[in-house]
Order: structure tokens, then sequence, then C-alpha cells
């Protein structure tokens, strides 16, 4: 047997529980995975709390969707990987658990200088920012306000749109904005006044969004005057229908992708910090660390 975390119910992270599962093998063209670590994300407490995110949800449910490990199993006819490999990948619904077993071609190598936690944790917000920040295509010539810049996918949204040469402003609360001065970011706090803050940041104007926080910043943008066909919402999904902005969230993972996300930060060309780990024990303080919303980075459980 091997240890999961698991929900029986929908609700808060006390519903969730570590459990015994049968231990899995690799089938052909899978390699099994010691998990050591696996990223938390928004999705995974948005579905526990409300089946509607996902229709076809069914309960008992395993949680988590990116690990980083080793291999140790390969299935029939696996080339290019080997047993002992490093290595980081995604897994749906399934990440979070001692081991994973996912097809051969969902994992890419980890970096040697890359850490557990950050391994663990980089995919579904990395695939995320690529996909928004490529269905606003920014220039050098734009000024592009990404919305909760210092949660995992803002991070790194801002900094893909400040490696285009654009002017990058980002909301956030007071405590992570020297933080993202650092990364070349122009930090605006979110809430009542942020039109005004905004026109005060931008007076050239603001020109493409990046919004990961929702409807208060689609309604600031457009009060500005952005064109909603350079507005991206990875959570106003209503905002398609009522102001034509786009709702690109995440998509095709590749293996090539996520190796060169991972190349990124381990080269430390891209920053992805990590707010907190916790040990697979505490999934339920790690969760609780996350709905609090105000962090900066990801948070990852360590496992084994
Ligand atoms: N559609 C998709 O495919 C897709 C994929 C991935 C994620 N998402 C969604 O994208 C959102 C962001 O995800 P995430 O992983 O980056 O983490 P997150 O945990 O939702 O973001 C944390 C950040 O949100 C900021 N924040 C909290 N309240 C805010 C508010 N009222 N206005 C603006 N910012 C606020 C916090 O900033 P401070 O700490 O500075 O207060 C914190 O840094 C989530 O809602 C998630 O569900 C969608």
């Amino acid at each position: 047997m091997s240890l999961a975390v698991s929900y029986s119910a929908y609700g808060g992270p006390d519903v969730l529980e570590i459990i015994d599962v049968p231990e899995p093998h690799a089938g052909p063209g899978q390699v099994r995975v010691a998990v050591r670590a696996a990223g938390l994300n928004a999705f995974d407490y948005k579905l526990r709390r409300s089946p509607a995110v996902m229709p076809s949800h069914t309960l008992p449910s395993r949680q988590g969707s990116e690990f980083a490990g080793v291999i140790d199993e390969l299935g029939d006819g696996v080339t290019g990987l080997a047993v002992g490999d490093e290595v980081l990948g995604w897994a749906p619904l399934t990440a979070q658990a001692e081991f994973v077993v996912v097809n051969a071609t969902h994992v890419a190598a980890k970096p040697a200088g890359l850490d557990w936690a950050s391994a663990g944790g980089l995919y579904s917000v990395g695939n995320t920012a690529l996909r928004s920040t490529d269905a606003v295509a920014p220039t050098a010539a734009d000024t592009v306000l990404v919305s909760a810049a210092a949660g995992g996918v803002g991070i790194l949204a801002a900094q893909f749109a400040l490696r285009t040469g654009a002017t990058v402003i980002g909301t956030a609360s007071e405590q992570n904005h020297e933080f993202l001065r650092g990364l070349g970011v122009i930090p605006v706090a979110y809430g009542p006044g942020l039109v005004d803050r905004l026109r005060a940041a931008a007076p050239q104007g603001i020109t493409a969004v990046i919004d990961n926080a929702g409807e208060e910043t689609v309604l600031a943008a457009l009060e500005l005057g952005v064109a909603p066909a350079r507005i991206n919402s990875v959570v106003y999904f209503e905002g398609a229908d009522k102001y034509g902005i786009s709702v690109v969230g995440s998509g095709k993972k590749t293996s090539a992708e996520l190796w060169e996300l991972a190349r990124l930060v381990a080269s430390g060309e891209l920053v992805l910090p990590i707010a907190a780990t916790y040990p697979l024990a505490q999934v339920r303080e790690a969760y609780e660390r996350l709905e609090s919303r105000h962090l900066r980075g990801k948070v990852v459980l360590l496992v084994g």
C-alpha cells in the first residue's frame, strides 16, 4: 500500500484525508514516479468546494495535478528514461501521493539545480501563464496590467510580459510591492480606487490585461478603455459573453514546454518563489494557507 490525498465529501480543507491506496504500477508506455514534491493549485480547492467546477467529477476523489520525483518503475516500451531519473510532470487529480503513474510523455527531466519544491509546483501555473500571456500577445509597445501579480500564475505571467519588453503593472497588496518592484513590475494595490491608481501608474494608458483575479480587474480595464480583445482572464469567465474578453486558461501540456519552464527557473531567468512547503501529512494546513489567498508564489507538499 502507499499514501495518497483523498476526499469523500465536498467542503473545506477538513474533508481532506491521507488514505492507503494499492501501490500503482507502470503499464506499457508509462513510468512510475516516487513523488518528492506535489504542488497545490486554486483549482484543487475550487473543485473540492463545488462539483459544478467539473460536472463529470465523482467522489471519492484524489487530488493534485503536478509533481516532481524519481522514476522507480518503467513500463514496457519506454525509451529515453531510466529508473533513478529525476523528473517533473503532470498527473490530473492524482499527483498528491507517494507514487504516481503517468504516460512517459508526461514527464520532463528535472534540471540538477532545481529544488524539489520548485519542480513540483511549476507546471500548472507555468502552462497557464504562458497561454494567458500568449492570448494578449504583448510587445514592447504595450503597457500590460497583470492582476494578482504575486500569485503563482501572476508572477510568471508578469515575467513573460516583461520578457517581451512591455511595461508591466501588477496588482498586489502592499506586502508584495517591494518584491514586484524587484522583478521590474510597477506595483498597484487592488481594491476600491483601483481605476484611479492605475491611471496614475500608467498615464500613457494600459493596452493589454492578463487577469488572474476576476471581475474587479476586468471592469477597471474596460473603464480605462482597454480593448476587450486584449483582455484575458483565467478567472472571470462570464466576461467572455458579457464584454467580449478572452478567457484562455491552461492548455495543452507538453514535456518540451515543461522542460523549458524548468530550465528557466533553474537558471534564475524566471522567478517562482515558494511561499510555503508542508509534509504530506499536513495537507489540510497546506490548503488552509493556500485558501487564505494572500501569498507570494506557490504552496507545495513535500512527500517521502
Ligand atoms: N482558467 C485556468 O485555466 C486557470 C489555471 C490556473 C489558475 N487559474 C485561476 O487563476 C487564479 C490565480 O491562481 P494562482 O495560482 O496564481 O493563485 P492564487 O492563490 O489565487 O493567487 C494568490 C494571489 O492572489 C492575490 N489576491 C488575493 N485577493 C485578490 C484580489 N481581491 N484582487 C487581486 N489579487 C488578489 C494575492 O495577492 P496579495 O497576496 O498581494 O494580496 C496573492 O498573491 C485562481 O483563481 C485560479 O483558480 C485559472
